[in-house]
Formats: structure tokens, C-alpha cells, sequence
């Protein structure tokens, strides 16, 4: 019986602690996107004066698509442009949410 009480106090403390674990913010999410750009992206693109020349500067390139269009092109290029130059790149779903914010933040 005692035992069963204390199972059940580590319970509910293990579900209110994995209840505050706050969501990331916006900063740590375009963190996260500036650190996937770095490892897949960087080679063929340019931001600030830094990277490849492969495919067009993204120094500002927030302001030419919405997040909507960097997810559709970044999960297939070529399902937004069937002529698209850019290859498609191997990338998780969280990798994707994360680039779209990071991309979306280039003004
Ligand atoms: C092998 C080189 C290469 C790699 C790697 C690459 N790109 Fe590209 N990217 C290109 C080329 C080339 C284009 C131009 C495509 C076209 O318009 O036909 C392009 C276009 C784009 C565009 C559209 C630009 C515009 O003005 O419409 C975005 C956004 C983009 N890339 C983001 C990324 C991201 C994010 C990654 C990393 C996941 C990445 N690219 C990896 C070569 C590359």
C-alpha cells in the first residue's frame, strides 16, 4: 500500500515537471535552423557575405517567400519549381520547421 502511494507522488510529480518544460522559443528555434543552414546548406549558399555560390544569396530571402513556401520547397523543390536547380536535401521534419523560421527571419 505504501509503496503504491509513493509510485503514484512520483507519477505526478514526473507529469508536472514534463509539464513545464517550456516550448522552444523563436530565438532557440532560429538558432536551431542557423545550425541545420551551417551543416547542409551553407556550401552552396551565401548569407552575409559568407558561403557557397552553387545557388542564389539568402542574405534577404525572408523577404521574398513566406514560411509556407520554404516548407513545400524544402520538403521537395521541385513540386514548387519542377525546373528547380536545387537539388532535393535529405532533412527531418523538425530540421525543416526549424530552417523555415530561420529562413523566414532573413530580412
Ligand atoms: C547543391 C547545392 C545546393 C544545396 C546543398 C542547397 N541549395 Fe538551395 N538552391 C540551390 C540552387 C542552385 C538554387 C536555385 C534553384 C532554381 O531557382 O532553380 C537554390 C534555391 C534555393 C532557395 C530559393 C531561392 C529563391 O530566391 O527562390 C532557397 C530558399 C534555398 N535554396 C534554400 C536552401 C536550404 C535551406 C538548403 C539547405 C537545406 C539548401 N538550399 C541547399 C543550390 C543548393
Amino acid at each position: 500500500m505504501k509503496k503504491t502511494v509513493i509510485m503514484l507522488v512520483v507519477l505526478i510529480l514526473a507529469v508536472i515537471i514534463a509539464g513545464c518544460q517550456s516550448a522552444p522559443t523563436r530565438d532557440e528555434i532560429i538558432n536551431q535552423g542557423r545550425n541545420v543552414f551551417r551543416d547542409k546548406c551553407v556550401s552552396c549558399h551565401t548569407i552575409n557575405g559568407q558561403g557557397g555560390k552553387r545557388g542564389p544569396d539568402l542574405t534577404k530571402i525572408g523577404l521574398a517567400h513566406d514560411q509556407a513556401w520554404f516548407k513545400s520547397y524544402l520538403e521537395n523543390p521541385y513540386s514548387v519549381k519542377p525546373d528547380s536547380r536545387m537539388p532535393q536535401v535529405s532533412l527531418s521534419a523538425d530540421e525543416i520547421g526549424n530552417l523555415t523560421v530561420f529562413l523566414g527571419s532573413l530580412k
